[in-house]
């Protein structure tokens, strides 16, 4: 029902997103610059486009003149008829027509309106450049200006030349500029479109795609079925999917296992609660216990009242400090010994057939931290390495638990080291991480993720120092006065 919805919103919100992705999106800004760019390089061959028609004009013109008069070029006579002339000069466009050879030139036809000529154009000797200045200032003459073009004759060796007023070829320019101009635009408009319309179908619609995913994610994050599916694209876009997805599919294992965390919080808490209840009712008969005169129960009373004590204590902290956080230290000076003889008081380890406990701390020997947490650290490695040795099957080996310590530039290192099978190598990497590393049967992978977090308050550190089938040596460190930032 509630993913139903979801899918639902997603869809209409897709649309909006599509409106204004053309009104003022990507879409728009490719099309408008593809049109720009297109026109820009189009423009770039406008002009001598322009200046090759009127070389290709004037050409024609020479050839039509020569066409027209080759059959006269024999005859003895300097000019045409007067009808011949008029017919060779309107064909031409042409004021006059004359043909040069072997240096004399002989007039074919002349109108009677020739004017001072503005310019020589030589057909036979033109430049790009020169061609294109020349047809920028012939688009903007005079219409009634008049101008020479010469060239040589095809069929002959002689010089045919022309002269013309600029409105004729003027006019043809324009015809011919506008037209390319249109194209141009027709062009780059189609152009433009297609570019367009394979942008938008090869990156905006999966951005639109993606953004919109995101949008619906970051909404529910724990809506398994809004992880995005990439596409088998193997380009950049199809890289990003992929990346999109494996992020938000870490993210989701991310909120499950805080989840996880959190539910496990609330249960410690609830257990706690009534645990304290029976921790009490528990120091109550043990108070009356001590009253007894009996020696053996005046020997283990205080010892039983010590531990609920301290098992009262923790069930208060963890409820003071909302069932996550441990409280921060309380450091003073302690003596480390004494606190190892607890911590092997705690596990049996001092009467123990099975373990031989050895505590090399010097009896003076002093640290600077909370001794209840201090205490819970070597509790847990302790605790570990009893259960690795009791657990091995160990042949012609003692089993033998050591804990050691000494003073160096100003920190405390404590070193535990067991004779125990050591730590399988498949666990060494994750063994301080909450709930990754255990591989015992009812081992709920804590006690190493605890210690760390309560040395990490002192500004401490741990670490495994060995470990092979001979044997395992935690190395703790604890700097003396330590100031937290
Ligand atoms: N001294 C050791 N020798 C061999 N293996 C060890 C030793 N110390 C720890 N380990 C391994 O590291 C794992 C993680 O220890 P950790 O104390 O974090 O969790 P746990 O002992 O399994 O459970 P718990 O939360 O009850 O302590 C253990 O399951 C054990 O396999
Ligand atoms: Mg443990």
């Amino acid at each position: 029902m509630k993913e139903g919805k979801i899918a639902k919103t997603e869809k209409t919100r897709v649309l909006p997103r599509v409106f204004n992705a053309i009104r003022g999106g990507l879409s728009t800004k490719l099309l408008v610059l593809t049109a720009i760019f297109v026109l820009v390089a189009e423009s770039l061959i406008f002009v001598p486009s322009v200046a090759n028609f009127r070389n290709g004009w004037l050409k024609d013109h020479l050839l039509i003149a020569e066409a027209a008069s080759i059959v006269y070029l024999d005859s003895t006579d300097l000019m045409l008829s007067e009808e011949a002339g008029q017919n060779l000069l309107a064909t031409t466009s042409s004021l006059s027509v004359a043909i040069r050879r072997d240096g004399i030139s002989r007039l074919m036809a002349k109108s009677p309106g020739m004017g001072e000529l503005v310019e020589h154009i030589d057909l036979d000797n033109t430049t790009a450049v020169g061609s294109i200045v020349s047809s920028l200032r012939m688009l903007f003459d005079e219409p009634d200006s008049q101008y020479r073009v010469f060239g040589t004759m095809r069929s002959t060796p002689a010089i045919m030349e022309l002269v013309q007023e600029t409105r004729y070829i003027q006019k043809a320019m324009w015809v011919y500029a506008r037209n390319v101009a249109i194209l141009s635009l027709l062009i780059s408009v189609f152009t433009a479109a297609l570019v367009y319309l394979a942008l938008y179908r090869l990156i905006v619609l999966p951005i639109i795609r993606i953004s919109s995913n995101m949008d619906a994610f970051s909404k529910t994050p724990e809506n398994a079925s809004l992880v995005y599916k990439p596409t088998t694209r193997i380009d950049e876009i199809g890289t990003a999917e992929k990346r999109l997805a494996a992020f938000q599919g870490d993210l989701q294992q991310t909120l499950r296992q805080k989840q996880r965390l959190a539910d496990l919080g609330l249960a410690v808490s609830k257990i706690n609660h009534d645990l304290r209840n029976i921790l009490a009712s528990a120091q109550l008969f043990s108070d009356r216990l001590s009253a007894l005169p009996d020696p053996t129960v005046q020997r283990f009373a205080p010892k039983l009242i010590k531990t609920i004590d301290r098992a009262v204590d923790y069930t208060k902290s963890v409820i003071d400090y909302g069932r996550a956080l441990e409280a921060p230290p309380k450091r003073r000076k302690l003596l480390l010994n004494t606190i190892a003889n607890d911590v092997a008081d705690m596990l049996g380890l001092e009467n123990s057939l099975v373990i031989e406990w050895n505590n090399n701390i010097p009896l003076d020997f002093q640290a600077d931290a909370d001794p209840e947490q201090l205490f819970r650290v070597l509790m847990n490695l302790c605790r570990n390495a009893q259960q690795a040795m009791i657990d091995a099957d160990l042949p012609g080996r003692a089993k033998k638990l050591t804990i050691q310590a000494e003073h160096l530039q100003g920190e405390v290192h404590i070193r535990i080291t067991d004779t125990g099978p050591g730590i399988p190598e498949n666990i060494q990497e994750k063994i301080f991480i909450a709930f990754e590393g255990s591989t015992k049967a009812g081992g709920s992978g804590l006690g190493l993720a605890i210690a760390v977090e309560l040395l990490r308050a002192h500004g401490g550190t741990i670490e495994i120092e060995n470990t092979d089938e001979n044997g395992t040596t935690f190395h703790i460190v604890i700097p003396n006065e330590y100031q937290p930032q």
